[in-house]
């Protein structure tokens, strides 16, 4: 069995102690690792979808790579929309290893009989993400070249509504498109996003969407503009099967610090 771990959203700041809505984003996501290196067996993969930092500075992923460090060989990213392609490839050096050659930031990595491909919707200046047709082309054949029984896709827009008004206005543009390739490959069991802040699960042709909370601050999806929840950061786990998967999140065991909504 491969044991995932998923981190998404760690809006990491150069200044070690700015906060974003009173959250202090690095201190967390190092309570976040502590957390897991104490808590968890050992993972062959850690996948980090999107949004490394809040403010897109070197200083920024360098301290996400320094605290990190500990699965240097286990990482693998795709770009949010708080990314910086050029930054992240040069900060973080499991990126460049895993790129296709285009700017585009994505992975391909097999174990046993699972394929996990990282897709890169990141669009420069925007918060809304897009799936390019160059990023369909190189899934539909990284998908077509595979005999892999099984597919988990991670990239950090969600692909489908989350029922919320203010978040789904931020989504993925062109989710449908995505939408056509997960429905008809039914070896796409599951696809892990970040963007949204919360948990949320969907179901889509054989594949179930997953949403992941932040390791710092947490969305509230409900209303119609954007709310900060009081809720503990979190990562999700997924342990691959030679015939399925099972996935959980977790959460820190107290709430550190609460939002603040203005
Ligand atoms: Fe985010």
């Amino acid at each position: 069995m491969a044991r995932i771990l998923q981190l998404t959203d760690l809006h990491v700041f150069a200044s070690a102690g700015e906060r974003l809505k009173g959250i202090p984003t690095r201190e967390l996501l190092q309570q976040v690792v502590d957390h897991v290196l104490a808590t968890e067996p050992a993972f062959d993969r850690v996948i980090i979808t999107g949004d490394h930092t809040h403010d897109e500075q070197p200083e920024s992923y360098a301290a996400v790579r320094d605290i990190l460090s500990v699965w240097a060989d286990q990482l693998l990213h795709v770009p949010g929309n708080h990314d910086e392609r050029r930054l992240m490839q040069e900060g973080l050096s499991a990126v460049s290893r895993h790129a296709n050659g285009s700017d585009r930031l994505t992975f391909c990595s097999d174990i046993d009989n699972w394929r996990l491909i990282g897709l890169d919707t990141h669009v420069p200046g925007e918060v809304a993400g897009h799936i390019s047709d160059d990023q369909i082309a190189w899934l539909t054949n990284r998908l077509a070249e595979s005999g892999a029984s099984h597919v988990g896709l991670f990239f950090h827009h969600p692909p489908v509504d989350v029922g919320s008004v203010w978040m789904d206005a931020i989504g993925l543009a062109n989710r449908e498109t995505l939408q056509t390739v997960i429905s008809a490959d039914e070896r796409i069991r599951l696809a892990c996003c970040g963007h949204v802040h919360h948990e949320f699960t969907f179901d889509l042709g054989s594949a179930r969407i997953f949403t992941t909370p932040s390791t710092g601050i947490q969305f509230d999806p409900q209303g119609t503009t954007p709310r900060f929840a009081t809720a503990a950061p979190g990562y999700r786990v997924i342990e691959l099967q030679p015939d399925g998967y099972q996935t959980h999140v977790v959460r820190l065991p107290t709430i550190p610090y609460a939002p603040v909504n203005d």
